[in-house]
């Protein structure tokens, strides 16, 4: 006869209210593809929402892509398509991403819909109304060449400070400085390469400067959860009567992919405008699906909560342009603003060359896990906005240890035993050992840790409990247990608890690994697993199903495929309009603006890279070749045991006695040549123009002092 066990203590319940949350992530850019830098904030934002739906709250989670403004109508441009078919493109690329990791969107819609359309100008006529629109005529640099007012990202030019040629308006990568655009000496377009001329034209301001708006951002600034953004907004906002914040230009001129402004033609509403209200508007568009009232969610006082997940670089644009368009529009203000810090990759900030900018694609197609990032990330993740790093080495010796070893191999070593000995079913009285009772008492405080955002500490106590699960286990040794038939009562028990352990570590990490918690529902023959289920054993009225591997481990090759893979794929892993633009406008400027650079060769692999044998070389000898007008005849020792004998056409440049005694850099293992002089065995390197005849010159290569002949360069 089997008896159902009773209910335990509803401990890990809530009881509390369903509550009624609104969460969103920031929306991507629709001209790049998701990489792992997106998906920290996707991956943290479908934890918190899948915590937050065990508990039986009503949950809607919205997203979008982020369609409009200049970059992504230059990117289109390059392609030779319009921006609806680029963003359309782009939609289903960012779909298929998300999709892959699991999270978890109601709706991921557009911001170039209808409903965003009506939105904004809903938005922006009642803020016109209550006084807080500004029409104002500003000067701008302006493309002659394009016909457009010029982004300060689009304008280039020679560094104020050391003269370094194409900088940003902003700042200077050779030498750190930054600047205003103006500043900038023989300023260029990015886009045409013309230089900018200076115009006017009329830009509508939202006025933040108005005394209501501070006051009230001061009043909301309190409402923050992350000290870090309060003291960022107190910053921002300066002492009271300080006026230290500057009116918002809302629009921009056409050319420009966006929404015109109502009554204003040729003007659109600045894409930092419509992003956000691109929330409301996939919300809007969902509510329309599912039936929900709309309105009830976006007016003051109803009760309804909503959270907006950031990165740390967009909180002003999240904690003073939005709230106060809220505000005086007449809408609900956010409840809170989350912002998280920025992804590195072994301690460095992404990098093409290095393979380390990920593509969420890339890593699907190489055939990781997705639920191993969810993990990774989840297990570095906390509340405030340190940034994160995912080392790769520790990424693949923490999932195998902690899901794999500790977590899934708790499963796997009772599973067998209670099939094969006991028809599947638990034992119902071990579902009150003093083990589980632990176990089901942390899981209340764990789902606090989830709602906090503190998932590393989640983590945490989660790996805690499969330590003390493993310890029980191994001491009560079902292996041996099960070689003497007298022991079945306790082989049965010590099974039984640790599958019941499992399920609860089970219900711990099912925001996390969803996909694996919904094979662990399937395995136990159990319901969509919710923290109040802490409370409700297995039982042996239901016995589990056969078990089936859950999870397998990240095999080093694995990662060493994803970064090569990732390495050097600049064109496909381009994200955000400004590098494709810039690439875009740096070409144009070639045309338009010669001298040119060189076009950058195809890219090799590291591998490839690896078989030129590059040495640093003493030039110990140097001597003209008689007959030639273009040679020189190096003798170059190179830590062999012989000189190598090198011809080199680089008379024009070097006095053969200026050269005797240099250092310099030599292809090693090109193989030798037969000259009319002789034998080369070897190739200087040195540098020229592309275009000689224009810009004449050849500069060979040398090093550093300090470096030896022989060593290698690589
Ligand atoms: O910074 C970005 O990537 C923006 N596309 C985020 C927009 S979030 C929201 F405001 F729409
Ligand atoms: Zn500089």
């Amino acid at each position: 006869m089997t008896v159902s066990a009773p209910h335990l203590a509803a401990q890990a319940g809530t009881g509390a209210a369903r509550r009624r949350i609104l969460v969103t992530s920031a929306l991507p850019y629709a001209n790049g593809q998701i990489h792992l830098g997106h998906l920290v904030e996707f991956i943290q934002t479908d934890v918190w929402v899948r915590a937050m739906r065990m508990h039986g709250h009503e949950v809607y989670y919205v997203g979008a892509d982020d369609t409009h403004g200049t970059p992504i109508m230059l990117s289109a441009e390059k392609e030779g398509i319009t921006p609806k078919q680029l963003i359309e493109r782009v939609w289903r690329e960012h779909t298929r991403d998300l999709g892959n990791f699991l999270i978890s969107f109601d709706n991921y819609y557009t911001t170039d819909s209808e409903e965003n359309k009506t939105l904004c100008e809903t938005i922006y006529g009642k803020l016109e109304q209550a006084g807080f629109i500004d029409a104002r005529e500003i000067e701008q640099a302006y493309d002659p060449v394009k016909e457009m007012f010029l982004p300060d990202r689009f304008i280039k030019g020679e560094c104020p400070k050391c003269g370094a040629k194409d900088q940003y308006g902003d700042s200077c990568e050779v030498c750190g400085s930054t600047y205003q655009p103006t500043d900038l000496v023989n300023p260029y377009s990015a886009i045409s390469g013309a230089t900018p001329v200076r115009r006017k034209s009329t830009h509508y301001f939202f006025r933040l400067s108005d005394t209501r708006c501070e006051n009230f951002l001061r009043e909301w600034v309190s409402k923050l959860a992350q000290p870090e953004a309060t003291n960022k907004m107190r910053e921002w906002l300066g002492e009271a009567g300080e006026a230290k914040l500057g009116d918002w230009d809302i629009s921009r001129d056409a050319p420009y992919f966006g929404f015109e402004i109502p009554g204003a033609p040729g003007k659109y509403f600045y894409v930092w405008l419509d992003a956000p209200v691109g929330y409301y508007a996939s919300f809007k568009n969902l509510a329309a699906k599912r039936g929900l009232d709309f309105e009830e969610w976006i007016k003051p006082g109803t009760g309804t909560e909503q959270y907006h997940f950031i990165g740390k670089d967009i909180l002003y644009f999240h904690t003073l342009f939005w709230p106060a368009m809220l505000e005086f529009a007449g809408y609900r203000t956010p409840t809170n603003v989350f912002a998280h810090g920025f992804l590195t990759v072994d301690g460095a900030k992404m990098s093409k060359s290095r393979g380390t900018f990920i593509t969420a694609n890339s890593y699907i197609e190489t055939g990781l896990n997705p639920e191993w990032l969810r993990y990774y990330f989840a297990a570095k993740l906390n509340a405030t906005m340190e940034d994160l790093d995912l080392n790769l080495d520790d990424f693949l010796a923490r999932v195998n240890s902690d899901v794999v070893g500790k977590y899934v191999n708790i499963a796997s070593r009772a599973a067998g035993f209670l099939i094969k000995r006991f028809d599947g079913r638990v034992q119902d009285s071990a579902m009150h050992h003093p083990l589980l009772a632990t176990l089901r008492a942390a899981i209340p405080q764990i789902a606090a840790h989830f709602e906090a955002r503190e998932y590393s500490r989640a983590v945490r106590q989660t790996m805690e409990s499969a330590d003390a699960v493993n310890a029980y286990v191994d001491a009560a040794k079902p292996w041996d247990q099960a070689k003497d038939p007298a022991n079945a009562a306790l082989l049965h028990e010590t099974v039984s608890v640790s599958l019941e352990a499992f399920r609860l570590l089970s219900i711990a990490l099912k925001p996390v690994l969803p996909a694996l918690a919904a094979k662990v529902e399937a395995f136990l023959g159990v319901a969509p697993l919710t923290w109040a289920d802490a409370g409700t054993p297995l039982s042996s009225a239901q016995p589990i199903n056969a078990y089936q591997h859950l999870m397998t481990r990240i095999d080093a090759k694995q990662i060493e495929a994803l970064v090569a893979a990732n390495r050097g794929s600049l064109q496909a892993a381009e994200t955000g309009a400004a590098a494709a633009a810039a690439d875009a406008a740096s070409k144009t400027k070639q045309k338009a603006a010669a001298p040119a650079a060189e076009a950058q060769s195809e890219t090799i692999s590291i591998d490839d890279f690896a078989k030129i044998d590059l040495r640093v070389a003493l030039i110990v000898d140097c001597k003209a070749v008689e007959g030639s007008d273009k040679l020189l005849q190096l003798t170059l020792e190179v830590g062999e045991e012989k000189t190598r004998n090198v011809f080199s056409g680089i008379k024009s440049a070097y006095r053969p006695e200026d050269l005797v005694g240099k250092l310099t850099v030599m292809v090693a293992n090109l193989a030798p040549r037969k000259m009319k002089f002789g034998m080369s065995e070897g190739m200087v390197l040195a540098a020229s123009s592309a275009n000689e005849k224009a810009e004449p010159g050849l500069y060979i290569l040398e090093p550093h002092s300090g470096a030896k002949p022989g060593m290698r360069v690589r």
